[in-house]
Formats: structure tokens, C-alpha cells, sequence
């Protein structure tokens, strides 16, 4: 069985000495739990990742992954961060295309596709995150919509590199909010997701591929989503800030 996928999103939170002290103890819990049944992914903000990296264990199912990368190789991009810079840092995944990335600042299907590019070329798996604002629900359009992000920013990829790709679904209007699709929505959505990538590469591919699904996912929730056909994980912001949320939310996994 492959392991239930948990990335943490920490998003602009968390100092350094936060960070480490978040990231021991994840790591004394994982020891103590001795699971083979999750894989946990933390994501916090560049400037942290070398310290949170020396903490890891190659014996743990704890990962690091970039909040974001550029999407060129290198040059004169002042403030930027490459995935070859990334890569060299320990990390293996990346998220591309978060809500927040594509809203605030204004990232457009082809710069995310490049993106994916650049990750996958430095040997990073992309955490590809696609999702409808609420008005897309409204009018029913939003299957439209994440198949318009998929198609833009990730099926030019071969089938090999797809299978290292991510998709994590996040409905916009769920994140941060409290507010959820119910059950068979999330459903139907990654149905309509694999159903894409089944008809574009293989049915095989289309059933390896990992997806997640993320917004205001908590310990009290995290097993009603887990428990959704085709959910292979979580992505979790909010609720993977601070201990007293997160580990709670990773038991109810277990
Ligand atoms: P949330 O964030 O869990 O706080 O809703 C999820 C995300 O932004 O990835």
C-alpha cells in the first residue's frame, strides 16, 4: 500500500527557531509511532530550508518541499530561488501553482507550466495545486476550470514525467475559510481529473498518479477526505502551523 501523503504548508509562518522546534517534534513522534502508512512533507519558507534539512533522517517519512521555485534556470532575477538552488538544498518537492501564488501574485498557466519544467528538470517532484473560485461552483463550471489549469500547465508533459507530478485539489473558496465541498464533490472532481490524464496518457498513469486534496483539512476532518476514493493525501495549512493542530490531525490518520 502506498503511504497517505500529509504536506504541511506553512506558508509565511514561522521563525527559524519555530521551525526547528516544530520539525523535532514531528520527528520524536514519528519515531515513536514507527508508520509506514504516511509520508509527510513539510514545506516551509525558503530562507528555513537548510536548517529544517539537517534535522532529517533518512530512516523518516519526513520530506522537505519549497513553497515555490522559478521558472528559469538562472540569471539576473534578483530576489528569486531556482530549483537547482532548491535541489541543492535536500529539496524534493516543490509547490507550483498554489491559490495563493496564482491570485496574489498573478501567476498565469504559463509560467506555472515552466515552472514544472524547471522542477522536474532538477529532479523535484511538483506539488501542482489546482482549484475554482466559489463563482465557478455557482455556475457550474468549475470541472471547466480545473481541466483548462491541467490542460495549460501540465499535460505537455511526457508520461514519465507526469508520474512525478503531484495534483493536489483545492477548491479556493476552501481555503482558510472553514468552508468544504461535501464528500462526493471531492469525488467527482478527482474522478474528472484522473479521467483527463486517462484519456491523454493511459488509464495506468491515470491511476498512479498522486492526488490530494487540500482546504481547511484539520484533525477533525482529515479522515472523512482520506476516506474519499482516489484521495491519496492531504495538503494542510492551517492546521499543520503549530503541534497542537498538527499532530492531533496526523493520529487521526493513523
Ligand atoms: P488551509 O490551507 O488548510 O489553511 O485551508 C491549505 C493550503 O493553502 O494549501
Amino acid at each position: 500500500m502506498k503511504p497517505i501523503l500529509i504536506a504541511a504548508n506553512w506558508k509565511m509562518h514561522k521563525t527559524l527557531s519555530e521551525g526547528q522546534e516544530l520539525t523535532s517534534t514531528l520527528i520524536n513522534w514519528l519515531r515513536r509511532q514507527k508508520t509506514s502508512e504516511l509520508q509527510i512533507i513539510l514545506l516551509p519558507s525558503f530562507i528555513h530550508l537548510t536548517a529544517i534539512h539537517s534535522l532529517l533522517a533518512s530512516d523518516l517519512p519526513l520530506a522537505l518541499g519549497a513553497q515555490n521555485c522559478h521558472d528559469k534556470a538562472s540569471g539576473a532575477f534578483t530576489g528569486e530561488v531556482s530549483s537547482a538552488m532548491l535541489a541543492s538544498a535536500g529539496v524534493q518537492y516543490v509547490l507550483v501553482g498554489h491559490s495563493e501564488r496564482r491570485g496574489v501574485y498573478q501567476e498565469d498557466h504559463e509560467v506555472l507550466a515552466a515552472k514544472v519544467d524547471a522542477a522536474l528538470a532538477e529532479g523535484i517532484r511538483p506539488i501542482f495545486c489546482c482549484g475554482e473560485p466559489s463563482h465557478e461552483r455557482t455556475q457550474h463550471t468549475h470541472e471547466a476550470y480545473i481541466v483548462k489549469q491541467l490542460e495549460k500547465s501540465l499535460l505537455h508533459l511526457s508520461p514519465a514525467q507526469l508520474a512525478q507530478v503531484i495534483i493536489a485539489y483545492e477548491p479556493v473558496w476552501a481555503i482558510g475559510t472553514g468552508h468544504i465541498p461535501d464528500a462526493d464533490a471531492i469525488a467527482a472532481m478527482q474522478k474528472s481529473i484522473r479521467a483527463v490524464i486517462a484519456r491523454r496518457y493511459t488509464p495506468s498513469l491515470a491511476e498512479d498518479v498522486r492526488l490530494l486534496y487540500g482546504g481547511s483539512c484539520n484533525a477533525q476532518n482529515v479522515q472523512s477526505f482520506l476516506a474519499i476514493e482516489g484521495v491519496d493525501g492531504v495538503l494542510v495549512g492551517n492546521a499543520s502551523v503549530q503541534a497542537k493542530d498538527f499532530l492531533p490531525l496526523l493520529e487521526a490518520v493513523l
